[in-house]
């Protein structure tokens, strides 16, 4: 059975996602009436489908695209944790996820949106499950959780199969 998400294949291959040095935002080059940005970071755009509203596409820019295979690696080694978007699939470009309705941290500071004490442990419960499966959970920052029904999602976590601690808040 073909899966749902492969409604969107076409509309994505209207969509180039460039990178940039020095951690900057990538940017969307093209244009799809279905499709609809929900979010940027450094090394993908995300994207939803008109169609297929509970899942997003994560586009990764070229410089990033190695990145795609490790990120749909560490999601299925995170598979069976709450605090992780469910992964579905990939694409040439993209990985497919649960789409996880909510707001960034990063966007409850800007908008005086009040953090519940029970995000922060969410957190750090995901962050010892991701040890718990051999991972290190590095880059988890403001931008990379949402904040959802007073829970917390992690999201992006290609860099867990890295050593070490994050050189700081670079996002
Ligand atoms: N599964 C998701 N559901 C809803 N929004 C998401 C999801 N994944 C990412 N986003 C949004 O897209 C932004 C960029 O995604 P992210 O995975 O952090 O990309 P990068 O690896 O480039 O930092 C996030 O900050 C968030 O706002
Ligand atoms: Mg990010």
């Amino acid at each position: 059975m073909i899966p749902e998400w492969k409604l969107a294949e076409e509309a994505l291959k209207n969509i180039k996602v460039i990178g940039h040095n020095n951690n900057q935002p990538v940017t969307i080059l093209g244009f799809a009436e279905d499709l609809t940005c929900v979010g940027i970071g450094t090394d993908a755009a995300v994207f939803r489908f008109d169609k297929t509203p509970n899942y997003v596409f994560k586009v990764y820019s070229g410089k990033a695209l190695k990145k795609k295979e490790v990120e749909k690696d560490v999601y299925e080694r995170l598979k069976q944790c709450c605090y992780f978007p469910q992964l579905y699939g990939t694409g040439p470009n993209y990985i497919i996820l649960s789409f996880e309705q909510g707001v960034t941290l990063y966007d409850c500071l800007l908008q005086g949106i009040p953090i519940p004490e029970q995000v922060i442990q969410d957190v750090e419960e995901a962050r010892e499950f991701v040890r718990s499966q051999g991972l290190n959970p590095r880059d988890i920052h403001l931008k990379n959780v949402i904040l959802q029904n007073g829970r917390g999602k992690v999201i992006d976590v290609s860099e867990y199969i890295k050593e070490g601690n994050d050189p700081g808040l670079r996002k």
